[in-house]
């Protein structure tokens, strides 16, 4: 797949940056804690976990050679003692392994592009010290009015030619009861996994287009040939508007589920 652009995905940063803020609210981070942020994008939110930890450290690992290079030019404006303390390396969070203990696995928005969560969510565990959290957000909006309209217009004639086996990336993300169900077997204590839903006000459906074609759109964009690609775009722009009864503004209701839970002390 194409890389990603930092630049198109920070466009609405600041609706983006709000399930951070909502973990940064219940997240407690002692002074000399380790955190790993799996999928750190362009690094902000590992910043701000290594800020938070004025002894500790924070990795962010994500597999975008241009995310990491994005994070490590916003890790060359830090002060030198901040720098000293946050490290970014390419990588795939399935083949990440490491012998180092952190005590915050943290992932933001990025675990629903993998799709085995029951073999992630184990390697999570092993990767946290004993009392460790882990903290993931995904988003988990595959049945809201835009991921339905772009996953029944892919499935139609022409596009499924090209898209036709190409799943929203939402599409792997579960329930809070089987997160629950999935961690305490794996023996994950003190979890908590519920959906939150973020209000976005918008001006109009086209920024749900400009939103999604960061991420959503991307890997049906791909799987188009490049001359038809603003045409299925143009088709679901009109079924979108079709769909939410306006070409004007209205709020986009965006679902998330976090997962909270520890690794075990004894
Ligand atoms: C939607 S962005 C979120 C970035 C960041 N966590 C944030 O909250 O701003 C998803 C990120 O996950 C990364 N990603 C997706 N699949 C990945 C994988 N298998 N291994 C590593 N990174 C991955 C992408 O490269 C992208 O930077």
């Amino acid at each position: 797949m194409k890389d990603w652009d930092p630049d198109l995905y920070n466009r609405f940063r600041a609706y983006r940056a709000e399930p951070f803020h909502a973990v940064l609210k219940r997240l407690e981070l002692g002074p000399a804690h380790e955190i790993l942020d799996l999928g750190c994008g362009s690094g902000e939110n590992t910043i701000e976990l290594a800020r938070r930890a004025p002894h500790g450290r924070a990795l962010g690992i994500d597999s975008s050679p241009a995310m990491i290079a994005r994070a490590n030019a916003a890790k060359a404006g830090l002060t030198e003692q901040l720098a000293a303390r946050v490290d970014f390396r390419l990588g795939e969070i399935g083949a990440f392994a490491s012998s180092d203990r952190y005590s915050v696995v943290f992932s933001n928005a990025a675990l629903h592009w993998v799709k085995d969560h029951r073999r992630t969510l184990q390697a999570c565990y092993r990767l946290l010290r004993p009392g460790g959290r882990l903290v993931v957000q995904m988003p988990a909006n595959n049945e809201e009015t835009a991921q339905i309209t772009l996953s029944v217009l892919a499935a139609e004639s022409p596009w499924r030619d090209f898209t036709g086996r190409i799943q929203v990336p939402s599409a792997t993300v579960q329930t809070p009861q089987y997160y629950t169900c999935l961690l305490k077997g794996l023996g994950y204590t003190d979890v908590d996994c519920y959906y939150q839903v973020f209000a976005h006000p918008m001006n109009g459906p086209d920024d749900v287009v400009q939103w999604s074609r960061a991420t959503v759109l991307r890997p049906f964009l791909d799987a188009i040939p490049e001359a038809r690609r603003e045409e299925f775009v143009a088709q679901w722009r009109t079924r979108l508007q079709a769909a939410y009864g306006t070409s004007g503004p209205f709020t986009f209701n965006f679902r998330r589920i976090f997962l909270w839970a520890r690794r075990r002390t004894d």
